[in-house]
């Protein structure tokens, strides 16, 4: 009886220990959020372009901005900052479906399929994973994310994704402040110094009447400002 218990005990706890050490995909995962995976990314040629040959085997969460879920239709030629973008070529699975196999395209020029990577893809409700390979070449990377990026030369606090793209160190705010202030202490300065011009004239003018009246002495006739009266 005491050989059964223990036999039932080990039994047991080889269960929790398979359970607790199975890792669990949907939580297991690397994060990856290169935000230039987005097919509205065009890698113009003289960006650097992405390539996934060399990536480590195993499940990926796709994390930036650009968004988590790979396309399903065949992406433009540079899209997804590579030269040859890859895409899924068929659909997500529902939670329910467990880890689905799937394939890849690799887009090469006009072939939409010019080569194939088997991956597997799994729905962690609410967030997909996928378990990669590295593809056989460069520039080949994997696509995620449809969100479009800020114009070049502008940024936004959506990680450089629209909306809110703005020249940076000129929030929108910012330069609609700088547009009232600007011309408002201008007006200023003017006035203070034409103004303070207008009264250096005036008591210089009044000085030099003065001084006419006063002591009318051409010695000081000579550095006086000349006045449209005279
Ligand atoms: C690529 O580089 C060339 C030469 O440096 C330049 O003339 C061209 O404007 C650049 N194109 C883009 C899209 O940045
Ligand atoms: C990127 O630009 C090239 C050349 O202008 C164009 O042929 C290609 O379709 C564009 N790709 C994307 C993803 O917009
Ligand atoms: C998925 O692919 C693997 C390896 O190619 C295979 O062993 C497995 O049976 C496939 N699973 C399904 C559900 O087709
Ligand atoms: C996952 O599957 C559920 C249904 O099981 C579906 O409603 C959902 O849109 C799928 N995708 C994500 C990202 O959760």
């Amino acid at each position: 009886m005491v050989r059964f218990y223990r036999a039932v005990c080990w039994v047991v706890a080889c269960c929790c220990l398979q359970v607790l050490c199975t890792a669990d995909t949907c939580t297991d995962y690397t994060a990856d959020d290169e935000p230039k995976r987005s097919v509205q990314y065009n890698a113009t040629t003289n960006s650097t372009l992405l390539c996934d040959r060399g990536l480590s085997t195993g499940w990926y969460r796709f994390t930036s901005a650009a968004g988590g879920e790979m396309p399903t239709t065949c992406p433009p030629n540079f899209a997804c900052g590579t030269r040859e973008p890859m895409w899924l070529n068929g659909g997500h699975p529902a939670v329910q479906d467990g880890e689905v196999n799937r394939t890849v395209c690799v887009r090469q020029s006009d072939d939409c399929c010019g080569l194939q990577v088997d991956i597997r893809v799994r729905n962690c409700s609410g967030f997909y994973v996928y378990y990669l390979t590295s593809p056989p070449g460069c520039d080949m990377a994997y696509c995620a994310g449809t969100e479009t990026p800020c114009p070049a030369g502008t940024t936004s606090s959506n990680s450089n994704f629209t909306p809110g793209c703005a020249r940076p160190n000129t929030p929108a705010g910012t330069t609609n402040t700088a547009a009232v202030i600007v011309p408002v202490l201008c007006i200023v300065f003017m006035l203070l110094f034409f103004g303070g011009g207008l009264i250096l004239y005036k008591g210089k003018r009044y000085g030099h009447e003065r001084s006419v009246h006063v002591s009318p002495s051409p010695v000081r006739r000579k550095y006086s400002v000349p006045t449209i009266d005279e």
